[in-house]
């Protein structure tokens, strides 16, 4: 037998590693975030735990002097800012700047899939009212083009509780709709609504995907967050940078 040779093993990341990756990731991009905000400013607060970092970066802020009041996109969020000293307000005009996580962003267009979460509905309210509107995100979440995402990330679309069944029905023309459940249950949103979570869409382009899904009858809103977002910053452990949309 010749002699024993050692084996060589790439470096494996262990889950612990990755996700403190990420959590640096996220907090570079919420700080990043934070410096944003200017006195006086009325800002939309996103939902998901990039989001909830911004939370705690702006009230950072705030304690150390910045004046700003929010619109929270879900309760949970509601529920942190308050905690955190933040002043909400009800969205009732336009945002200077709403600030928001996202489960895949187009490098290029900014065109995002929001929702994993389950705020979409909200969160889509508030972005709309916002004169910019910014997105943060780890690099994970950057794809060429956001059809590279649908194999990982479904497009989440909230419908009515009543005859939901059709709804998702008329969705199998689009893909491969699921109830989202939690513990077995279905989830139920802040809006008393159910998630379908599209997977597989039939249709590539992010546009015709939206318009068909809007075309269906007990659908409130999805995930498809297009032409909204200004800008985003994108984070890695290190540091953070910003990617402007392109017209
Ligand atoms: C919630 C969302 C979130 O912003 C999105 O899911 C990203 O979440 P996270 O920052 O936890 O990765 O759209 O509805």
């Amino acid at each position: 037998m010749g002699a024993e040779r050692k084996l060589e093993y790439p470096p494996v990341m262990t889950i612990d590693a990755r996700a403190k990756q990420n959590s640096r990731s996220k907090q570079q991009v919420a700080e990043a975030a934070a410096r944003l905000v200017d006195d006086g400013m009325l800002v939309g607060i996103g939902s998901g735990s990039t989001a909830e970092m911004f939370v705690q970066a702006i009230a950072a802020r705030v304690t150390g002097g910045l004046r700003m009041r929010a619109v929270a996109t879900s309760r949970r969020t509601e529920a942190m800012a308050r905690s955190a000293g933040i002043e909400l307000v009800e969205l009732d005009g336009p945002l200077d700047l709403a600030i928001d996580g996202a489960d895949a962003v187009d490098r290029r267009t900014l065109a995002a899939v929001k929702g994993l979460g389950g705020a979409l509905t909200r969160e889509k309210i508030v972005a709309a009212a916002a004169r910019t509107f910014v997105l943060i995100v780890d690099t994970t979440k950057v794809v060429d083009r956001l059809a590279d995402a649908y194999d990982r990330v479904p497009v989440p679309v909230e419908v009515l509780p009543f005859g939901w069944k059709m709804t998702a029905r008329r969705l199998r023309d689009l893909g491969s709709p699921v109830v989202r459940e939690r513990d077995g249950e279905p989830v139920t949103t802040d809006n008393g609504n159910l998630i379908l979570d599209l997977y597989h869409p039939v249709e590539s382009d992010p546009t015709r995907l939206a318009a068909a899904i809007d075309a269906i009858t007990g659908v409130v809103e999805h995930g498809l967050f297009l032409d909204m977002a200004s800008s985003a910053i994108v984070g890695s452990p290190d540091d953070a940078y910003s990617l402007d949309r392109e017209h």
